[in-house]
């Protein structure tokens, strides 16, 4: 059994595909498309298990495309514990312009649940013996209280589990003033959780050990897209700097880098380590083009040559 659960409350079956350019009006031709499980925490699920781990993705699951998406979870070999639901599980169109290489991205609307539906997941979530981690990633699907939070981070906590929650705006709000072990907002869900339209870099020690000292959580890691991270705990704070690489796509740098410091962590490296290959591997992400996660060998070259730099000297 898997030490680490990732919940994913609105997951979604991302179809890419491209055409040679976009116009209105026209039929255009589209390649095969890709389809892929998507969803914050089944991202991290997978690339969890890409960087040689093993987590456990617990999500919903409707209708054909629910079956479908279940298949595709399962030729990635992830554990999956399933809620099944009414509704179609839905899916998500990503189409990349060839003539200018820009990607366009149409989300569809999300699959509400029930009360009984998202019940379900601190059903399951309950019953998972020797649990180490647990990682809530993306938003709530409508319907689903950010009062959840509440009740998961009881569950972490009398199983002795650490909560990881990488998610915004009033769903994190609540996940902090439940306790949390871990958060990972950019800079943008930081500014909003401390209420100002944009924070400067020197600030967010600052505002990260204000959440550290009421209690809230232990670590703040604040990512910076090509900047990087910052990691704040009450006795750290460090700016954790990425090489200057070739983006590709940042789809999913988010999402690689919450396993690779999952990742890091279960496998007892500290903090400023985990921080520094959770950066890598967000960095690992953005080389590959579409929604496609961070490859292990990318992340290895990549993690010698990430910068820490020490902010408390
Ligand atoms: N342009 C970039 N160049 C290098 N690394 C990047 C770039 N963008 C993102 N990253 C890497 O990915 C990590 C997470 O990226 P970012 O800060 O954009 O997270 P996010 O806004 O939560 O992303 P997401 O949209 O996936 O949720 C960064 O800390 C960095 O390591
Ligand atoms: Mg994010």
């Amino acid at each position: 059994m898997s030490h680490i659960v990732t919940i994913t409350f609105s997951p979604c079956i991302d179809k890419s595909t491209s055409v040679s350019y976009l116009s209105p009006d026209i039929k255009m031709n589209c390649i095969a498309p890709k389809e892929e499980p998507g969803g914050g925490g089944i991202n991290v699920a997978r690339a969890i298990h890409k960087l040689g781990g093993d987590a456990m993705a617990l999500y919903v699951s409707g209708g054909c495309t629910g079956k479908k998406f279940d298949q595709l979870l399962k030729d990635e070999n992830i554990p999956a514990l399933i809620i099944p639901v009414l509704r179609e599980t839905r899916e998500n169109i990503i189409i990349v312009d060839e003539s200018n290489q820009q990607q366009y991205r149409f989300g569809m609307p999300q699959t509400p649940l029930s009360m009984d539906e998202w019940n379900q997941f601190l059903t399951k979530l309950h019953e998972i013996n020797e649990l180490k981690y647990i990682i809530v990633s993306g938003s709530l699907a409508p319907g689903v209280p950010n009062s959840v939070f509440e009740k998961i981070s009881a569950i972490s906590k009398e199983k002795k589990a650490k909560l990881v929650v990488d998610t915004k705006g009033d769903a994190l709000r609540y996940a902090l003033d439940s306790g949390v072990f871990l958060i990972k907002p950019n800079l943008g869900e930081l500014s909003a959780l401390a209420g100002k339209k944009e924070l400067h870099t020197d600030e967010i020690k600052d505002v990260a050990r204000t959440i550290i000292d009421k209690g809230k959580c232990e670590v703040v890691v604040v990512s910076m897209g090509a900047e990087g991270a910052m990691l704040v705990t009450s006795d750290l704070a460090k700016q954790i700097k990425p090489p200057l690489v070739e983006r590709k796509s940042t789809v999913g740098a988010g999402d690689s880098m919450v396993a690779g410091i999952v990742y890091s962590l279960y496998n007892e490296k500290n903090f400023t380590d985990a921080i520094r290959y959770g950066v890598a591997c967000g960095t690992a992400a953005t080389l590959n083009p579409g929604t496609e996660l961070c490859r292990k060998e990318d992340v290895e070259k990549l993690t010698p040559i990430v910068e820490v730099i020490d902010l408390e000297g």
